[in-house]
Order: structure tokens, then C-alpha cells, then sequence
């Protein structure tokens, strides 16, 4: 736990001194669960939000893409559920009057009863060795079984609770569990409140006048509401999808955790239109499909896993997350849910306009089926920012700090160093540069010893170094060194755009 801890310490750390993450206006002392990308965040983002675009649109014939605007007629709120249910169950501390999320401090009561029951495991198997037996051991011992039937009850009751809009008894649970505040340990508790989530803000010149808006808190009711347009336009066939990346904005009221959970954030949200009937068929297909996405990337099969929901929301019929092993455990990453046709439905209601699809092979028009993938790109940045930061000892016994971040992600390709800033090698390295610049994005750097070059350029997560020096001269090859394996190569300067390719090409990582 302690090094979990530190390890996130160090992610925060790094990601500003790297110029990947700043807190937003930290001149005026920040403000909270706001943040601002820096000249590496900026170009690590914009890869992420890339390699989901291109996978999602350019290898779908039938998916195409959308940028709607933030603003949105305000009805669009009212139809989506949202100015009704878009809440979270709040509860203040009367005397540290501090507020939480009453959800999450069950969730975190039951995540406890877990790790107990991971920390009996772990000593069992210290104790029996080679022998252990875990599978027999989670079923049959008393104290593992207590704690993950403890931990069930919890959830579904409360799951239940909410479900029915139930507060007195989520607040009941909270007392009965003996949950404290997490920072004074006070149990003097208010009742439980739903606090809307919604940002509003007004659009028109006079008081009298203006008309109240929300700043979206999805993305997804841009696609809903183009749905015709789109459809007619791009004579688009069920079943079919509509893309887009774009920012959400909700006022979180325990914003923590850094980027995972902030109150302006960007989300990149498919929804895939599909035949009354199909959409659990649809809903098993994109829960695979996604995972790929995420596998191919590299960062580890063992850190992700499905959750799927007990508790619905108000338009679902199947829903699960990809959860993935953030340095504070495994939360939620992206969501797949099969949403009926719940949307369109209340749109057509709302607006009184058809939102129907006629099936020439089914001879009849219908309000189609939606299956809807949901990533948040800032939490994504986070997973694959985390899992990438190392301390890795060489076996010279020194340590070296390394952002192994996929290299199709990297926000810089590779750094070009003269060995030394004289005898013509800074003029052939801004050659190569001027060369590579077409089609990477390249750094020159001539400052420090090369070693010392090579370490910034680690930590700064450049996956290759291309290193210039007297040979070069002779022969026009330089060295090219690999970021995670240090090796190092002799290749001609001319094959340096194929070799680059190679390593950053879509069709290799996404295969
Ligand atoms: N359209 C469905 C929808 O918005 P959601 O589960 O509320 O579903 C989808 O959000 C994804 O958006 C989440 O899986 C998460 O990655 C991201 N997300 C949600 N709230 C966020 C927040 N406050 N900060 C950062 N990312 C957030």
C-alpha cells in the first residue's frame, strides 16, 4: 500500500517536471480537480486520442465521426435524465464539516473486507509454499469466506438503496458499518442529500433574458441529437456508429486522485446504432473489441479486468467497466453499456421529431438499439503514464528513471544528439532533423555528456536516441539506441524515416 503510495507520488511529481501535467492557474494557487497539459502532456494526449480515432473510425466502414458543440438546447438535459438524475448521494461530517460521497465511503469500507481477505490469502501462501492451493484455499476458509460474504452484502444493499432512492438506508448502513469520517474519525453524520452534478451556466446579454444552460456532462447527447443527420447524410445502414472526442464537464464533489476524476475532463464515446433485439449480441462484441484496444498497447494483460454493473443506470440494460490497475488499485476506465433505445426514445418525445431508421430488409422502421463505449481520455493518460514511469536498477548496481511509454504514444520520437558541439556534428544532427521533422515529432539536444542525455531522455519517455559523431562524418551512419532495451545500432542515416516507421506504425501495434 505504502508503495503504491509513492509510487503515484512519483507519477505527480514527474508529470510536471517532464512538462506532461501542470495544475490549472498554479500561479494563482491552482483550483481543484482542474488541469492543464503541458508541451509533453499536450502531445501525449493528442496520440492517445489519435490511436482511439483511428481505430474506432478509419477501421469501421460503418462508424463515422462527429465534433458537436458543448453548448447544447436545454431540453437536451431534461430528455436525457439527466437535470432529474445526474446526482450523487452526498453526506456531510457535522463536525469536521467535511463532505463525501456516501457511495464511496461504503465502497471504500467494502474495498477493506477485500484487501483482508487478499492479506489472509497472501499469508496462507507464504505458509504452505509450492503446496498452496489457492483456489481451495478462498473457498473453504472461514475468515476469507466471512470477509467476501461481508463484502457482498454490503454492496448489494447498498446497490439496492440507491436503486430505490433509499437514503435514510444508505445513511443507516454508513452508521450501522460504523464508517468514520476518513480524516478525524468523527461519526457525527448529516443525512444523506442527492447533489446534482451538473455545471450551469447562462447564455444571452440581459438577466431577464438569458436562457439557462448546462455545460455537457457527457458527450454522448451530441451523437443522440445528430443521429438523423448523420444517418440520412452518411446514408448510413444499420447497425452503424457515431464517434467523437470531446470535454464533459462535472461538478465532482470528492475530486481526487489526481487526473482520474476531475471536473473538466475529455471523453472519446462511441454509439453503435443497432436492430431492437441485437444489442446484447453488440454489447459482447465492443466489451471485446475494447480490450483488444487497450492489449495492444502493451502495458500489461494482468492489469485489466471487467466489472460489470449490479447497479444500473436509469437507461441501461447491460453494463460493465474495464477497470485497470491505477497506482491507487483497479478503478473504472471505460464503460460499455448497452443503453436501449432509452435516448432516442426521450428525444423523440422531447422534440416531437422522428428519430427512426426504416430496415429495407426488415421492411419496418424502428427507434434502433444503442450500444455505447465511454473512455475518459484523461484517465487513459493516467493509465498509460503510471504504468510506463520505472525505476530500474542496471546491472552495473545504478538506477535509472524510464517512462517506457508505448513509442506510437510517445510525444517525442526521438531525440538527435551530436556527441559533441563541435567539428560539424551539430550541422549533420540539424540535417537528420530537418529530414525526420516531415513526418516525427524530433528534439535536438547537444547539452551534458551523452550519458546524461541519454537519462534525460529516458525519464522524458523518447524511445529512441539517434547519436551523431566523428564516424558519422566518414561513413553517414549514426548510432540509433533503443529506450527500454539500451541497445545500440549502426544504421544509415537514409533508412532512419523506414526504421522510424516501423517502430510507430498503427497497423504494427494495433495487429
Ligand atoms: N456517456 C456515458 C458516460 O458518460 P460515465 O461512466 O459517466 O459514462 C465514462 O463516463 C467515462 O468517462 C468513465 O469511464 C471515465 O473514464 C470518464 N470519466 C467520467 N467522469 C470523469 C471525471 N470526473 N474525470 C475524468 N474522467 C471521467
Amino acid at each position: 500500500m505504502a508503495q503504491q503510495e509513492d509510487h503515484f507520488k512519483k507519477v505527480i511529481s514527474h508529470a510536471k517536471e517532464y512538462g506532461y501535467i501542470f495544475g490549472s492557474s498554479e500561479i494563482y494557487d491552482g483550483l481543484s480537480a482542474v488541469y492543464d497539459y503541458g508541451q509533453n502532456g499536450a502531445e501525449l494526449k493528442k496520440n492517445i486520442r489519435d490511436y482511439w480515432w483511428k481505430s474506432m473510425v478509419q477501421m469501421h466502414e460503418n462508424i463515422v465521426g462527429l465534433d458537436a458543440s458543448i453548448f447544447m438546447h436545454p431540453t437536451t438535459w431534461k430528455a436525457s435524465g439527466h437535470v432529474e438524475a445526474f446526482n450523487d448521494p452526498l453526506i456531510d461530517n457535522k463536525d469536521s464539516k467535511k463532505r463525501y460521497r456516501a457511495d464511496v465511503l461504503i465502497e471504500d469500507y467494502a474495498e477493506k473486507l477485500n484487501q483482508k481477505a487478499a492479506k489472509e490469502i497472501a499469508k496462507a501462501k507464504k505458509r504452505f509454499g509450492e503446496a498452496f492451493n489457492e483456489e481451495e484455499f478462498v473457498t473453504t476458509n472461514p475468515r476469507v469466506l466471512r470477509y467476501r460474504e461481508e463484502q457482498e452484502t454490503v454492496l448489494k444493499r447498498m446497490a439496492r438503496s440507491l436503486e430505490a432512492e433509499d437514503l435514510a438506508d444508505v445513511k443507516a448502513l454508513i452508521e450501522e458499518l460504523g464508517i468514520a469520517d476518513p480524516d478525524t474519525g468523527s461519526k457525527n453524520w448529516t443525512d444523506v442529500r442527492q447533489f446534482n452534478l451538473m455545471f450551469g451556466t447562462k447564455l444571452g446579454a440581459s438577466a431577464e433574458t438569458a436562457t439557462d444552460l448546462y455545460l455537457r456532462p457527457e458527450t454522448a447527447q451530441g451523437i443522440f441529437v445528430n443521429f438523423l443527420n448523420v444517418q440520412k447524410t452518411g446514408r448510413m445502414k444499420i447497425p452503424f456508429g457515431i464517434a467523437q472526442t470531446g470535454k464533459a464537464f462535472r461538478n465532482e464533489i470528492v475530486a481526487r486522485q489526481f487526473i482520474f476524476r476531475m471536473r473538466e475532463f475529455e471523453q472519446m464515446e462511441m454509439q453503435f446504432f443497432v436492430r431492437p433485439g441485437e444489442e446484447l449480441k453488440w454489447y459482447e462484441h465492443w466489451k471485446e473489441t475494447r480490450l483488444k484496444w487497450h492489449l495492444s498497447l502493451g502495458l500489461g494483460e494482468e492489469n485489466y479486468r471487467f466489472h460489470d454493473h449490479e447497479k444500473l443506470a436509469h437507461y441501461a440494460n447491460a453494463a460493465a467497466d474495464i477497470e485497470f490497475n491505477f497506482p491507487f488499485g483497479f478503478k473504472e476506465l471505460e464503460g460499455i453499456h448497452s443503453r436501449t433505445d432509452f435516448d432516442l426514445k426521450a428525444h423523440e418525445e422531447h422534440s416531437g421529431k422522428k428519430l427512426q431508421f426504416f430496415d429495407h430488409e426488415l421492411n419496418e422502421s424502428y427507434v434502433p438499439y444503442v450500444v455505447e463505449t465511454s473512455i475518459g481520455l484523461d484517465r487513459m493518460f493516467l493509465a498509460v503514464f503510471s504504468q510506463s514511469l520505472e525505476e530500474e536498477e542496471l546491472e552495473n548496481g545504478s538506477t535509472r528513471t524510464v517512462l517506457k511509454l508505448p513509442a506510437i504514444l510517445a510525444p517525442v520520437k526521438a531525440a538527435i544528439l551530436p556527441l559533441i558541439k563541435k567539428d560539424g556534428l551539430p550541422e549533420v544532427a540539424h540535417k537528420i532533423i530537418d529530414d525526420l521533422k516531415w513526418d516525427f515529432n524530433v528534439v535536438y539536444d547537444e547539452k551534458d555528456a551523452v550519458g546524461r542525455r541519454y537519462r534525460r531522455q529516458d525519464a522524458a519517455g523518447t524511445p529512441f536516441c539517434i547519436t551523431v559523431d566523428h564516424d558519422t562524418l566518414e561513413d553517414e551512419r549514426v548510432t540509433i539506441r533503443d529506450r527500454d532495451t539500451m541497445e545500440q545500432k549502426r544504421v544509415k542515416i537514409s533508412e532512419l524515416t523506414t526504421i522510424l516507421h516501423q517502430k510507430i506504425d498503427f497497423k504494427h501495434w494495433m495487429n
